[in-house]
C-alpha cells in the first residue's frame, strides 16, 4: 500500500525525513543526485533511530590515511557506534550480507514522496 509521506521540498531542506508508517519507524532520504529512498529508521545494532544520525559518502581505504569517497554510494550512519549502511541498498558497509536495514520501494509524483509498503 502506498502512503503519501513529505514533499521533495521537505528532503531538499533537510535530507532525511523521519515517518511514521502503520506504526513502523521509517527514515525518507534523499541522494545528492536528488534520488529518495526509504529505510527502516532502526539500526539493527542496538536500536536507535538512524534518522537521528548523518548522511555522508560511502569511503573505502586501501591503507592507513587514504580516503577514497564513493560518488555512487552514500550512507547513513548510526549516531551511536557509527555503523554505515548505504541509503539505496540499505546494506551495512562493513558486512553487507548479513547486516542491513529494510528498504521500502520510494515514489515521487507532483512533489509528493510515497512510500510502498
Ligand atoms: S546502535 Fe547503531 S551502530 Fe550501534
Amino acid at each position: 500500500m502506498r502512503h503519501q509521506v513529505c514533499t521533495v521540498r521537505e528532503l531538499e531542506l533537510f535530507q532525511k525525513v523521519p515517518v511514521q508508517i502503520n506504526g513502523k519507524a521509517v527514515v525518507v532520504v534523499r541522494s545528492e543526485d536528488g534520488g529518495v529512498y526509504a529505510l527502516r529508521d532502526v539500526c539493527p545494532h542496538k536500536g536507535p533511530c538512524l534518522s537521528d544520525g548523518m548522511m555522508d559518502k560511502g569511503c573505502t581505504s586501501n591503507e592507513v590515511g587514504e580516503y577514497i569517497f564513493e560518488k555512487e554510494k552514500e550512507v547513513l550512519r548510526c549516531p551511536w557506534h557509527s555503523w554505515e549502511f548505504d541509503i539505496r541498498t540499505g546494506k551495512s558497509l562493513f558486512a553487507p550480507e548479513k547486516v542491513k536495514v529494510k528498504t521500502y520501494e520510494v515514489s515521487v509524483e507532483n512533489d509528493q514522496v510515497f512510500v510502498n509498503m
